[in-house]
């Protein structure tokens, strides 16, 4: 294994994409594929040189998983368990295979060279047949295996077939948390090296921030094709340099000769170059300030001509331990991470390079600085995109056991597979400044094996971390698995957890939660919790999310409706149903409206108050305030009566107090000072790509200057005439039923939690109550009275007493319906997007407006709320006639108006089987249960429950035509 490079004919090409190499060609585009039930099915015609019966053979995409390319062999989801119920290594015989096929064609210019054919990854395992003759197997699914074919082919046309099974011995330790697909998800291409060519190049671009130092140390392996019976001539040269991206050489070049002496084997170190210089006028890299360069590899023969040339984009910079803090060069960074897999509803496992851009955009654009590569090596491309764009990665190996997590582990036949797992990996993606630390995978038990592993990751590449959940997760955070991981990096863990680990002498190793506040629908309840904790202890390094994508695929159904599917819905038995859909994202890459709060905890830069001041808190480690530009607005009751802009400058990791912004008298109405940060230009760092246009909105906060005062109750009035309000929509009616969250149980599965030991519970508690269809009023004690206080509002004052025995409802409220028209929302209360009681940190009091929200989730449930209104309008733009709510005990109530019910909601496992309302459905709440994480992780923190007691809560209802 290789970093994947592309050899060029000279420097000039070199510095293009590869598609400008003479010597690379894509095989991306169509092939055929056959179908057969297992690998014995296979016929020898199908890979041979002779075109075997068209009839059976189908065109299809590569890269292209066959299982969402219409073929009839369909995707499989399943979480731990595996697809059938068998012991390894054994593999059912019902497993579809596939034959790829095409011609390749070999050009002339590539005669008296070599050539080789590079497979990215193909699940399960694959195995190649050039003009008829195997010629070799790859069994690691996502990462590349190459084939030098140089004797099977001929100039012109020749036949390349991929045998791909669907299943093997492997799908053991590939048994991630994601759809079982097939085929050739990775892209596929031929390459034509010299006969004396640089076959191998790795790179350690180091950072000394003391002595502000660049070194760059380059290994270059050449390789020779000695079977045409060439000797390796003495005299040719490996000259290196570095330059910047436009080309401009920095220092001198490294001219060093290739030893040739393999005739004396015993002393002989072979045919590589390794050469250590320093460069000058660096600027170091990090995902802050994403600096590369390039590093140019010339291969010059004895007569002194360039053969080849290969080069390597290079960041400098050093990633270490420092005081017990994961360091980059020399300063603690924290991770606002992801868990990333590669999907694409369409496409399956085949993530394009436009795929992998609008993943990486969209996390820079909500202030993710990290990403695990959850749970494989990705696409080699994707690295280059941290590179350029600056994010920090957890390269982890593909492995995972879960099925057998505790016994695979120790098991010798799955020994070798472990290492070449995790030491090609490293092999190929050394180069990348992005890798911070190599993962030794996901759940897959701890045993020696991974001490093997370990050792030898160390030994190949000494500049980086190690991070593996399963040591710390069997053998306990403080001291568990030192050997295998660096850094204490549990999952899910509770926020009190890391507090007790923070606060307690017993571990020296940083902790990064490597995943937490699982986004299964409805969800990161909780998120400003944890950095609350993790900005309090320097200890706490951040984590990573789980996860960013719903992995829905989208699916028309019989009766010709659209859904994204999830497990079961393509007849998948077993499955683990939408447990599969817990992303930030939608499958096609839009944001959940969690993604408020998750750029929010993530944001570079902090203001809070402090005593009569305000502090501003540079929470980055490398960049000042410069690239963002601060802008203040001073409203009352919403309405902006003050803004200006601050003029501050605050160093990395550090704050600075600034005067409060003056605004109008303080003492009326709910004064707010609202600051907001936005980029200043398109890209912050010369050179990298931009990720967001100027003015894009970075960071927000807001301090209350002046609270709002609690609401004088109207005396009723005597009015005449007919109560225009209650004529439109009734009485609202006592509610405590929400259409479940994931997190509040598996409402699709209900033994899902009873099997994988994690979801939540309260939603069966909710049924046996009965609440989704029982009359509320039967449930708890609920007094009412409304009266008219003009001749166009109604007042409504609400008691509800909650018993002991009935705490932790979903929620105390009411709920009436409008007819059909109205169609726009305007709100004084949290916003811009949907916010729960638990997950509002980031949604800024403000005066919104916005269309009624659509169900953001795969599988329907609770949507839509807006926490603390102070009041609302449901408008019809037609014609303009608004319903205004507004909150008169208390401060402000939870308002939604959504197209649907509650019980449709509920009732419905996906957006085909959800029934619309004629009109909207308003909720407005004066309490409602926090979202939290139950699905995976914690649940509600006591203080979102809805405890036993007395709710007292009243508004006013008005109709303005
Ligand atoms: C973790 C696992 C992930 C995923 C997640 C729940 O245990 O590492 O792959 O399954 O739970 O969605």
């Amino acid at each position: 294994m290789r970093p994947t490079l592309t050899p060029y004919p000279n420097v000039d090409s070199a510095r293009h994409d590869r598609e400008s190499s003479p010597w690379f060609i894509d095989l991306a585009g169509a092939w055929d594929l056959r179908l057969w039930a297992n690998p014995d099915a296979v016929s020898r015609r199908a890979v041979g040189r002779d075109a075997p019966k068209p009839k059976k053979w189908r065109s299809v995409q590569v890269p292209g998983n066959w299982t969402v390319q219409g073929l009839g062999d369909d995707p499989h989801y399943t979480n731990v368990q595996m697809p059938w119920s068998l012991r390894p290594p054994e593999v059912p015989s019902d497993n579809t295979t596939g034959v790829y096929r095409r011609t390749i064609t070999i050009p002339s210019s590539w005669r008296e060279r070599r050539i080789v054919v590079h497979i990215g990854g193909a699940e399960s395992v694959h195995a190649v047949f050039v003009n008829g003759v195997f010629v070799g197997y790859g069994t690691d699914s996502r990462l590349p295996s190459e084939y030098e074919i140089t004797p099977h082919v001929v100039e012109g046309t020749n036949i390349l077939a991929i045998v791909v099974p669907r299943y093997s011995a492997q799908s053991y330790v590939e048994d991630q948390d994601q759809w079982w697909m097939a085929g050739l998800h990775r892209e596929v291409f031929l390459e034509s090296r010299g006969r004396v060519g640089i076959d191998r190049l790795h790179v350690d671009a180091d950072w000394d921030a003391q002595r502000g130092f660049a070194t760059v140390t380059a290994r270059a392996t050449v390789g020779i094709d000695s079977r045409a019976g060439q000797e390796f001539a003495s005299g040719w040269h490996v000259r290196s340099w570095v330059e910047t991206l436009d080309g401009h050489r920095l220092g001198e070049s490294i001219t060093t000769r290739v030893p040739h002496r393999h005739r004396t084997p015993y002393v002989f170190t072979g045919h590589q170059v390794c050469e250590t210089w320093d460069v000058p006028d660096v600027r170091p890299w990090s995902a802050e300030n994403p600096h590369l360069y390039r590093l140019v590899c010339e291969l010059v023969d004895p007569d002194g001509t360039t053969a080849e040339v290969v080069v390597q984009r290079i960041g400098f910079r050093r990633v270490e331990i420092l005081d017990g803090l994961v360091c980059v060069n020399g300063q603690p960074i924290t991770f606002t991470g992801v868990n990333r897999h590669d999907h694409h509803p369409d496409r399956g496992k085949a993530v394009t390079l436009e795929d992998m851009r609008n993943d990486i955009v969209a996390m820079k654009r909500a202030n993710i600085n990290a990403v695990r590569t959850s749970h494989y090596p990705n696409d080699h491309r994707f690295y280059d995109l941290c590179d350029e764009y600056g994010l920090y990665v957890i390269d982890e190996a593909n492995i995972e056991s879960h099925a057998f997590n505790t016994s695979l582990c120790h098991d010798p036949t799955f020994r070798s597979t472990w290492l070449e797992r995790t030491s090609r990996m490293v092999d190929r993606d050394r180069n990348h400044p992005s890798i911070v630390m190599w993962s030794l995978g996901n759940e897959s038990g701890f045993g020696e094996i991974h001490e093997a592993c370990a050792a030898l990751v160390r030994a190949m590449d000494s500049t980086r971390l190690l991070h593996y959940e399963g040591a710390v997760f069997h053998a306990g955070w403080p001291a568990g698995g030192r050997g295998v991981t660096d850094v204490v990096c549990p999952m899910y863990a509770p926020v009190s957890a890391i507090d007790d680990y923070a606060r307690s002498d017993a571990g020296t190793r940083p902790l990064i939660l490597c995943e937490y506040s699982h986004a299964m629908g409805n969800s990161n309840g909780g998120l400003a919790q944890y950095w609350d904790v993790i900005d309090s202890h320097r200890r706490l390094q951040g984590g990573f999310i789980w996860e960013w994508k719903d992995h829905g695929i989208r699916q028309t159904t019989s009766d010709g409706h659209e859904r994204f599917a999830y497990g079961g819905q393509f007849g998948d038995v077993p499955n683990d149903g939408n447990f599969v859909a817990d992303g930030l994202m939608s499958p096609e890459c839009r944001p959940h409206p969690a993604i408020q709060e998750v750029a929010w905890v993530h944001r570079p830069v902090t203001v809070r108050t402090h005593g009569t001041a305000l502090r501003m808190s540079n929470r980055q480690s490398f960049r000042d305030l410069s690239w963002l530009v601060g802008a203040w607005e001073i409203t009352v009751d919403g309405h902006v009566r003050a803004s200006g802009t601050f003029d501050v400058e605050v160093a990395p990791l550090s704050s600075v107090d600034v005067d409060v912004p003056r605004g109008p008298s303080m003492s009326d109405g709910e004064v707010l000072l609202t600051v907001r940060w936005t980029t200043r230009d398109a890209t912050s760092t010369p050179g990298a790509p931009s990720w967001c246009p100027p003015g894009h909105l970075v960071a927000w906060d807001q301090v209350v200057l002046h609270p709002a005062s609690e609401r004088v109750l109207p005396d009723a009035a005597h009015i005449e005439g007919p109560d225009v309000v209650g004529e439109l929509i009734g009485v609202p009616s006592l509610n405590l039923w929400r259409a479940a969250t994931d997190n509040d149980g598996f409402k699709l599965m209900p033994d899902l939690a009873e099997r994988i030991g994690v979801g939540g519970r309260a939603l069966w508690r909710w049924l046996d109550l009965g609440l989704p269809t029982r009359d509320p009023e039967t449930i708890v004690r609920h007094e009412h009275r409304s009266y008219r206080d003009t001749a166009q509002s109604v007042v409504h004052e609400h008691r509800v007493s909650v018993p002991e025995d009935l705490r932790d409802l979903p929620r105390i409220g009411v709920v009436f319906e409008l007819p059909e028209g109205f169609d726009r929302l305007r709100w004084y209360g949290r916003g811009p997007l949907e916010n729960m009681p638990d997950r509002n940190a980031a949604a800024m009091l403000g005066i919104w407006e916005a269309e009624p929200d659509e169900l953001p989730y795969i599988v329907p449930q609770e949507f839509g709320l807006r926490t603390d209104c102070r009041w609302m309008e449901v408008i019809r733009s037609s014609n303009g006639r608004t319903v205004r709510i507004e909150a008169l005990h208390g401060v402000g109530l939870h308002m939604s108006a959504v197209p649907y019910r509650d019980c449709d909601l509920f009732d419905a496992a996906d957006i085909t089987e959800l029934v619309r309302a004629d009109g909207l459905v308003v909720h407005i709440d004066t309490a409602h249960r926090g979202v939290g994480t139950a699905s995976c992780g914690p649940d509600v923190d006591p203080s979102h429950i809805i405890g036993a007691g007395e709710y007292r809560f009243a508004y006013r209802l008005s109709l303005i035509d």
